[in-house]
């Protein structure tokens, strides 16, 4: 017999912060570089292509006690009978019994520990006097990408934030954005002086940004070579499947790149198509983020170079994640306990 205790998203968003996110998958990057975390490959199911698929991302964190899976179901006809697209859920489990430790409401977590992956990305590898952001995309997890940056780069005080499907990022969804940001750096404890703008001309954006962060499901490249000046830093988040690409091959090619995860980038990631056109090969990728925050592998090595980091998403990041969010639930007296 075994108990698990089951936590939703309200139960989930009452405890674990912004903040907390870039302290777990920090953690969890350096535990993956010092052999203490693994990613297993990735599982992928269409039921019917391009309407409705499932994926699960598992893994083990020994130095957290854990293994576990995180199960991403997408039916895009949801909407239609008032049901999410999307329904994501973690089980975590202690690896020295096997046990079942918590279910957990993933998307109430899924957002932040994205936006702090790409965050942390800027936190390690862009320039230290960086203050101009470009968020590309300004859809659900822009918000994230927009809050977790702030928090990890404190010198980062302008945001640009387009959508490459539209000739102007709509005011209304920026403003939404403004109000949820301050919503998360308040439940984080944190005060920052920023300004969010929404920005029709990418060219122009990518031109003047210090960090790019792009967070689209763009299988055609948003963000051009051209456009992108020495000293960028570009954290990939978009490119979590098969086919999808926001950079230009030779943007990739031009770049220091680091990845969360070689194998992942170069299968499904930002790195798959640039790597299947030829235009690099897995032996450029410098280093896993992991190495650089472990002290293992250099980041940044000039202020004039572009350096490129790929998170398309692993499952270290939800198990150190979901195991802050169950403690502090635990200790808060909240979630629901089940008998199995
Ligand atoms: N790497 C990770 O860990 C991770 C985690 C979660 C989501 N994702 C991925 O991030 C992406 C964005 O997720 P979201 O929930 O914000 O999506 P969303 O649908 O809420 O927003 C998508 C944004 O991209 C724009 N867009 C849509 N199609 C485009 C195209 N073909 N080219 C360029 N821009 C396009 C939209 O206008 C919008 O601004 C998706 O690809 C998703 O799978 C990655």
């Amino acid at each position: 017999m075994a108990a698990i205790t089951v936590l939703s998203a309200a139960d989930i968003e009452k405890v674990f912060t912004v903040a907390d996110a870039l302290d777990a998958v920090e953690d969890a990057y350096r535990q993956k570089a010092e052999g203490q975390g693994v990613a297993w490959p990735m599982v992928y199911a269409a039921f019917e292509p391009g309407v409705a698929d499932m994926d699960i991302r598992s893994g083990e964190l020994a130095g957290s006690g854990l293994f576990g899976l995180k199960l991403t179901a997408w039916f895009s006809q949801n909407p239609a009978q008032s049901l999410p697209e999307i329904f994501g859920t973690t089980l975590i489990c202690d690896n020295g019994t096997g046990a079942p430790l918590a279910l957990l409401n993933a998307s109430a977590i899924t957002g932040l520990r994205t936006g702090a992956a790409a965050a942390l990305g800027a936190k390690w590898l862009a320039r230290k006097d960086a203050t101009n952001l470009l968020v590309a995309g300004s859809g659900h997890m822009s918000t994230y990408m927009v809050a977790a940056t702030l928090v990890a780069c404190p010198k980062i005080s302008h945001v640009e934030v387009w959508d490459p499907c539209k000739e102007e990022a709509p005011e209304a969804r920026v403003e939404l954005m403004r109000e949820q940001v301050a919503g998360l750096l308040k439940a984080a404890g944190v005060e920052r002086t920023y300004e969010i703008v929404a920005v029709g001309d990418g060219e122009k954006a990518a031109g003047k940004a210090d960090v790019i962060i792009t967070i689209t499901p763009a299988t055609t490249p948003i963000i051009k070579q051209a456009w992108v000046r020495p000293g960028t830093h570009i954290s990939c988040v978009g490119a979590d499947m098969e086919g999808k690409q926001e950079i230009e091959s030779g943007l990739a090619a031009s770049a220091r790149l680091y990845v969360d995860d070689r194998a992942q980038s170069v299968s499904s990631g930002e790195l798959e198509v640039p790597t299947k056109e030829g235009a690099i090969s897995a032996a450029d990728i410098v280093a896993e983020l992991g190495e650089v925050i472990a002290g293992k592998a250099a980041g940044r090595t000039s202020d004039d170079e572009i350096t490129v980091f790929d998170t398309s998403g692993i499952a270290v990041q939800d198990l150190a994640s979901s195991k802050l969010a169950y403690e502090r639930a635990v200790e808060a007296g909240l979630g629901t306990v089940a008998v199995l």
